[in-house]
């Protein structure tokens, strides 16, 4: 593993031993406490779009890890972009700096075009609406912990599937796991994009397509509900039409398993009601914890620590 530019590269061995060194780590985020294990070693963190978990998150891991941070969260207005600069270029330029790279940018394959310009390992923190490599590790290991599994299990993934970057990274990883159904819940002009749900049926998963998310509910292991993806619309005419089209009350809860675990990649803008906060089968705060052991996992693995 050289970067982390798609989801889709990873192994079903590699993710596993990812999860593995992720529970590793895991005592060290509960705890907050720091290894030595990244010692000397330097993240810079490029962001081209807005973030507040994912940005964190990475740098936190790193500090735990016992490296440092450098952070440029305004790249698109405080860099040398702004005066032109190619991301090949920056690319090339900072990997002469950093041990290892966070991006996040708003255009699909913006991360790819930088990595191919560094001579360091490159994350992807999102790009576009295309891939949210480490969101989707983040919410399989938070399968794994709070479900016991990664096989046999029905998931709803339920909100903007068509512009949501985490939820085809969620598809990319459990793709290579046995077992899944899956069930996507959303309007007609927000499906998963066709290439997705084809991938899975090829692949031999059983795949369901619906509108209504009350009739299926009471059906599925975990639910990943999404946020209507705003930024990504031509229109605020068009987004108004889906803004709130899912929302998670505690009356839905009330029709869901027992065991259903509900996760969310946050932020929420009105898609989980607040009361649904304390019931728990709501995992979308744990989440977080286990995203900086999954990135300490990520970054020790790429620099061949
Ligand atoms: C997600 C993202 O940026 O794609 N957030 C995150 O990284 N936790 C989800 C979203 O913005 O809706």
């Amino acid at each position: 593993m050289k970067h982390l530019i798609r989801s889709k590269d990873l192994s079903r061995a590699e993710l596993e031993a990812l999860f593995s060194r992720a529970e590793g780590y895991l005592p060290v985020v509960k705890e907050g406490r720091k290894t030595a294990d990244a010692e000397g070693k330097v993240l810079a963190t490029l962001f081209y779009e807005p973030s507040t978990r994912t940005r964190f998150s990475f740098e936190t891991a790193m500090l735990r890890l016992g490296g440092s941070v450098i952070s440029n969260f305004n790249m698109k207005e405080a860099s040398s972009a702004k005066k032109g600069e190619t991301l090949y270029d920056t690319g090339r330029v900072v990997s002469q700096i950093a041990d290892i790279i966070a991006m996040r940018h708003p255009e699909a394959g913006s991360v790819g075009e930088l990595a191919r310009g560094s001579l360091v390992p490159v994350m992807n923190g999102g790009d576009g609406p295309a891939d949210h490599p480490t969101q989707g590790l983040l919410d399989l290991f938070t399968i794994q912990q709070e479900l016991g599994r990664l096989e046999d299990f029905t998931i709803a993934i339920v909100g903007d599937l068509k512009y949501g970057r985490v939820v085809h990274s969620e598809c990319d990883y459990l793709s290579q796991f046995k077992g899944v159904r899956f069930v996507f819940v959303s309007p007609e002009a927000l499906k998963m994009p066709a290439e997705i749900t084809e991938m899975l049926i090829e692949k031999g998963f059983e795949v369901v397509e619906t509108e209504d998310l009350n009739s299926v509910i009471g059906e599925v292991d975990v639910l990943s509900q999404t946020r209507v993806q705003q930024e990504r619309f031509e229109t605020q005419e068009e987004y108004e039409k889906y803004k709130g089209v899912y929302i998670i009350t505690p009356e839905l809860m009330g029709k869901a398993r027992k065991e259903m675990i509900l996760m969310h990649p946050l932020p929420r803008i009105d898609e989980i009601e607040v009361a649904v906060d304390d019931d728990p089968r709501a995992k979308y705060f744990d989440q977080i914890e286990y995203g900086v052991a999954v990135r300490m996992a990520l970054i020790a693995t790429l620099l061949n620590l």
